[in-house]
């Protein structure tokens, strides 16, 4: 018996040894092929010396004592970048087709070593002075570790507002400045490229990443992203604008198909990006995870070759994105570069295609030298220094005011904006937690967030401190339910919203004796990864109607008003409660200073004027989308990362494994137009302290570009700016178009009481086109356009007509 014992102990002991030595060398496995795909050696970098040849002094990047062509910054980039290929070997230009792993991303690296919390990189070749770049997120700022391994300095970066608030500002000048911020910062903290912004279309108003994008309409999605991408690349640093394309959910990303006409692929998903690409001529563009009628999109040579590079001439890098696609081969030979963040595995087929002509030499050549183009491009290749010392106060400012400018006024009974001084029940947990933007890659690790309680206290507001009291002792009660996740990826897999409370009747009462109004705050929070869903987020919870309607019922009967502030990343329902309060504000994620923008627009500091860059529907359902929508929300694995089995079609679940975009072009604002349906509030709307009249729409058609002219005049009592919209409509079209569709837009500058201002657009000939499927072209109709100068798409105030 004791034997037995002893021997069963054994084989125990030694299967739990095995475990163990199969997970170190798991893990070590997983070290060297995913999260290192080069050795730490190869990041040495060599002292290059400053010499003078004939007169002329320049880095001596491969130390040969004499001018090479690449090393002269007098010649073309071109020729720089063919001579620098010239001199590679075949093993140096298939590593730098792949960055070097996640280690940066994940903190495995030493002190100086890198930069920490950079999620990529592109590859140094020491021997010829080509420096290591380094890539990091995100759309909203930029996301590094905001501290190192025993080093007493923070690396904080600034939390601008969400994509969509910077949409809504329709302000393309400010845009640039907030790219321009972007870029400054990257310039300090010496990352060379930013993986945004993100261009994809709200197609649905339940993609978990919506707030990292900008709008349901691609033109305001081009004009915008082409603003920040300006901002950002003239301090010489480079965007990589996200994700191209067609990535409109998060529901089984890596491989869901999307199935979609190329009429709407080309007038709706990729219009945005192609106005971005010729605008801006972006450093770079991230391939999206998905697959698009049937392939990866990082390996569509179509896409990312033909009508990218071809038809719009984009002349930068694509890299996918992070582990995204599955054949490095298939995704070089279609025009996508570079391999993010780079594994083992794909150095190994690339290297092996490369040997056995399956990879051509040219096709390598030309990924290769698209990224030396880019390095040579960047500062870092000039040996520029960097100090870690940005401008934060000026940065936070700058977020500051554009998230002021766009936050959205959705309903202001004689509300807004409050007397100064007043008492403010401020109801809801967000109030005291407010959310400065999403989740994932879409984050930035900011220094302070300003939640709407500082805001109004800093604006001279008195917070009633019972109302206060009550979600402290909640807190104190339930720890757990605020207990903030660590680290991107805890917050990635479980975004922090904190819970409501429900206060009594009583309660209720007793705090409108002891305030002059009350402000209620409704937050969301969504990220990369999942979806969301329709119940208690779409639509309030339980709690938040009930904290709603008994806060508007008692206020109101003792003669007191209630202003709601919508502090969310993605449109919610509307129209069932919207009556009720007296104001609403759609405050968005304004970033760091999101709180202080708040209170500067409720106390009357500024008046808002942003517009909404997407329809809010009176139901989900009334969306074109929503038949072939994820609805179910859910998480994604990590293991989704790394794994791209297929499953066999018998087996493919729709809106998971493969999305129809069945609603073709009419997404957002073109469906509920062409179907007629009321909305709770249009493509376009946001109110004023002020009121604004247009008149005089003329236009005049010169050399293909219809010039437009309207006169607007703020006609109220307050200064302010106005969005102006102009759609065009082709009447009596034999043609499915949509009724309307932005061709441009315009924001006056601040305008006095009484002022007036003439306000310019101009619209190509080429954008009234719709994409011809049968000729495989677009297609200008000739006749009459009617152009229509509007307030919002429903409040459309001047018309008229030109002829082509
Ligand atoms: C996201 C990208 C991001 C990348 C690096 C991916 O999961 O989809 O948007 O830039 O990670 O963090």
């Amino acid at each position: 018996m004791k034997r037995a014992l002893k021997i069963a102990l054994k084989v125990l002991l030694s299967v739990i040894g095995l475990i163990i030595v199969l997970l170190i060398a798991m893990g070590l496995w997983y070290r060297a092929n995913v999260i290192h795909s080069e050795h730490p050696k190869n990041f040495r970098q060599a002292e290059v010396e400053t010499i003078s040849v004939a007169g002329y002094t320049f880095r001596d990047l491969n130390g040969n004592d004499s001018l090479d062509i690449y090393e002269d910054k007098r010649q073309p980039i071109e020729a720089r970048a063919e001579d620098l290929l010239s001199q590679m070997s075949m093993e140096e230009k298939i590593r730098i087709l792949k960055g070097s792993g996640m280690q940066s991303a994940m903190g495995l690296i030493k002190p100086g070593e890198g930069i920490s919390g950079a999620v990529g990189t592109i590859v140094p070749v020491a021997r010829l002075g080509i420096p290591t770049l380094y890539l990091s997120d995100g759309p909203a700022g930029l996301r590094i570790n905001p501290r190192r391994k025993n080093d007493p300095r923070s690396y904080y970066c600034t939390a601008f507002p969400i994509g969509t608030l910077v949409a809504s500002t329709w302000n393309t000048e400010l845009a640039s400045r907030i790219g321009d911020a972007m870029g400054k910062e990257m310039l300090e903290y010496g990352i060379d490229v930013i993986l945004g912004p993100g261009a994809n279309i709200h197609r649905h108003p339940l993609c978990g990443r919506n707030f990292e994008y900008f709008s349901e309409d691609p033109v305001l999605t081009g004009e915008i992203g082409a603003a920040i991408v300006n901002g950002v690349e003239a301090n010489g640093v480079g965007t990589c604008v996200k994700h191209f394309v067609a990535n409109n959910q998060e529901t089984n990303r890596m491989i869901n198909d999307v199935r979609i006409s190329e009429r709407a692929l080309r007038e709706i998903y990729l219009k945005g990006f192609e106005i971005i690409v010729r605008k801006a001529q972006p450093w770079s563009l991230m391939s999206s995870y998905n697959r698009l009628n049937g392939s990866y999109v990082a390996e569509n040579r179509e896409i990312l070759t033909d009508i990218l590079r071809d038809d719009w001439g984009f002349e930068g890098v694509v890299m996918t994105d992070w582990f995204g696609g599955s054949n490095a081969v298939a995704q070089v030979a279609a025009g996508n570069d570079l391999q993010e963040p780079g594994t083992r595995k794909q150095y190994k087929a690339l290297k092996k295609a490369a040997a056995s002509g399956e990879l051509s030499e040219e096709a390598i050549n030309t990924s290769v030298k698209r990224i030396l183009k880019l390095v040579l491009a960047s500062g870092k290749m000039d040996g520029l220094p960097f100090h870690n010392d940005p401008d934060l106060e000026a940065h936070a400012l700058i977020a500051r005011q554009s998230a002021a400018e766009g936050m959205i006024l959705l309903k202001n009974e004689g509300a807004l904006p409050l007397k100064q001084g007043l008492k403010v029940a401020l109801f809801g947990a967000s109030s005291y937690d407010f959310i400065a933007g999403g989740t994932g890659s879409g984050d930035v690790n900011e220094a302070y967030s300003v939640s709407l309680e500082e805001g109004l206290t800093n604006a001279g507001f008195q917070i009633n401190p019972t109302a206060k009291s009550y979600v402290e002792e909640y807190k104190a009660a339930h720890p757990e339910a605020f207990r903030k996740p660590k680290g991107t990826l805890q917050a990635m897999m479980n975004p922090y919203s904190p819970p409501e409370i429900v206060l009594s009747e009583e309660q209720v009462r007793e705090l409108s004796t002891t305030s002059d109004l009350a402000i209620v705050t409704i937050g969301r929070n969504a990220g990369e990864g999942g979806d969301r869903v329709e119940k208690d987020d779409f639509l309030l919870s339980e709690k938040e109607q009930q904290m709603l309607t008994t806060i508007c019922r008692v206020f109101h009967d003792s003669g007191k008003q209630v202003v709601v502030v919508l502090n969310i990343g993605g449109v919610i329902e509307t129209a069932s409660w919207k009556q009720k309060p007296d104001a609403i504000l759609l405050a968005w994620q304004g970033g760091q200073e999101g709180g202080n923008s708040v209170a500067n627009i409720l106390a009357g500091k500024e008046n808002p004027s942003g517009k909404l860059p997407m329809t809010f529907p009176l139901k989900l359902n009334d969306h074109a989308s929503n038949a072939n929508f994820p609805l179910e929300g859910g998480m994604m694995k990590l293991s989704d990362f790394l794994d791209r089995t297929i499953k066999p079609v018998e087996e493919q679940l729709a809106n998971i494994d493969y999305s129809n975009y069945e609603e073709g072009i009419y997404v957002g604002y073109r469906h509920f137009d062409k179907a007629g349906l009321e909305v709770s509030y249009p493509f376009g709307f946001g109110l004023s302290y002020t009121s604004f009249e247009y008149s005089n729409l003329e236009a005049e058609l010169a050399d293909s570009i219809i010039k437009v002219q309207i006169n607007i005049q703020n006609t109220g009592e307050v200064a302010g700016k106005e969005v102006v919209q102009l759609f065009s409509a082709k009447p009596g079209t034999k043609i499915d178009r949509p009724k309307q569709a932005l061709k441009a837009f315009a924001k006056t500058p601040l305008l006095a009481p009484g002022e007036s201002t003439v306000i310019e657009m101009s619209v190509p000939v080429p954008d009234l086109a719709y994409w011809n499927e049968d000729l495989a072209d677009w297609t200008v109709e000739p006749g009459e356009y009617q152009l229509l100068a509007g307030a919002s798409s429903r409040d459309i105030r001047e018309q008229t007509f030109i002829e082509l």
